[in-house]
């Protein structure tokens, strides 16, 4: 990516996070490969897809975005590529021809954005690194090297346990770059306006009610899994349809009210001490009704 190009860019689909924004920048100006850390649903993939809008067009096409999901099944073949037997024997089994690119081939010039990186495995993380390194990748036998020269961002969830680590040889190629909730309750609703549906009419007051509770229980000592960016945005289109359905033009609390399990229980996690003696939905049922009474959503 050209210089300028990268010192212009505001990543503008993303609000706030600046601090993260400067960070990606200078990763991307010294050329660096970055991994994204932060929750689900913060916004990582809205910032990789970012970065491709700021790059050059080629042959007046955008730039490619390619995705790679990690997970412990993806392979070599995957990401590199494979060989096609019949065109082999057709144009011989070194050939060009013969080689059906994968994944890597097909974002050069672009961005490579590789969600969840440490779901894959060891093997895959290796298969990565000539990649990485030398921007063009040796096949087998085959004497050409293909282009891959691409932006990589990778993406990792530092809550999540079902997954290997990754090596310390592969973290020592990356930078991490961090990505949090959004700052503030303005910044959210911002983001929830610019992302969520608008159906009918959502008093403001309302609204910001709904995500000072929602933004409470990121703060809730007793959850550990929290409740993300993509809550907020979905009580939002819930409560709307709701009302809908129930032939009234403007939401109300108990349109909120009947949408809130449905939307939040399983978005979060009780921690261990009181997973055991109640259910996510009750403590979210319990948790709303005491934030009412306060007074929370006026
Ligand atoms: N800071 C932010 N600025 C703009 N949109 C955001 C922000 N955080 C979350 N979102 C929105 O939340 C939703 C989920 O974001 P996404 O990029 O898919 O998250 P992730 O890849 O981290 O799971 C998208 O609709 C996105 O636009
Ligand atoms: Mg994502």
């Amino acid at each position: 990516m050209k210089f300028k190009q990268i010192m212009s860019s505001d990543f503008e689909d993303i609000l706030g996070q600046e601090d993260t924004k400067k960070h990606l920048k200078s990763a991307l100006l010294s050329e660096r490969n970055v991994i994204v850390v932060g929750a689900p649903g913060i916004g990582k993939t809205t910032l990789a897809k970012n970065v491709a809008k700021v790059m050059p067009k080629q042959n007046g096409k955008k730039a490619p975005f390619i995705r790679v999901q990690g997970s412990p099944d993806l392979t070599a073949e995957d990401l590199i590529g494979d060989i096609d037997p019949i065109k082999a024997l057709k144009f011989g089994p070194t050939s060009k021809e013969a080689f059906t690119p994968g994944k890597i081939f097909q974002a050069n010039k672009g961005v490579l954005f590789f969600d969840e990186i440490n779901r894959c495995s060891e093997k895959l993380q290796n298969s990565l690194l000539q990649a990485l390194e030398e921007k063009k990748v040796t096949i087998g036998s085959y004497k050409v090297d293909f282009e891959a020269d691409f932006v990589f961002i990778g993406t990792m969830n530092p809550e999540d346990t079902s997954t290997e680590p990754l090596s310390d040889v592969f973290l020592d190629r990356f930078d991490f770059i961090y990505m949090h909730y959004p700052e503030t309750l303005d910044i959210e609703k911002k983001i929830v306006f610019k992302s969520g549906k608008k159906v009918i009419d959502f008093p403001e007051k309302l609204l910001e009610g709904c995500l000072k509770f929602i933004r409470n229980l990121r703060e809730d000592e007793n959850i550990e899994k929290k409740p993300s960016v993509r809550a907020s945005i979905g009580l939002y289109e819930r409560a709307q349809t709701h009302a809908l359905l129930s032939g009234k033009k403007t939401v109300s609390i108990h349109d909120v009210q009947a949408v809130l399990i449905s939307v939040l229980s399983h978005r979060i996690r009780l921690k261990p001490s009181l997973k055991y003696l109640k259910k996510p939905e009750n403590y979210v049922k319990e948790e709303f009704e005491k934030f009412c009474d306060k007074g929370g959503y006026l």
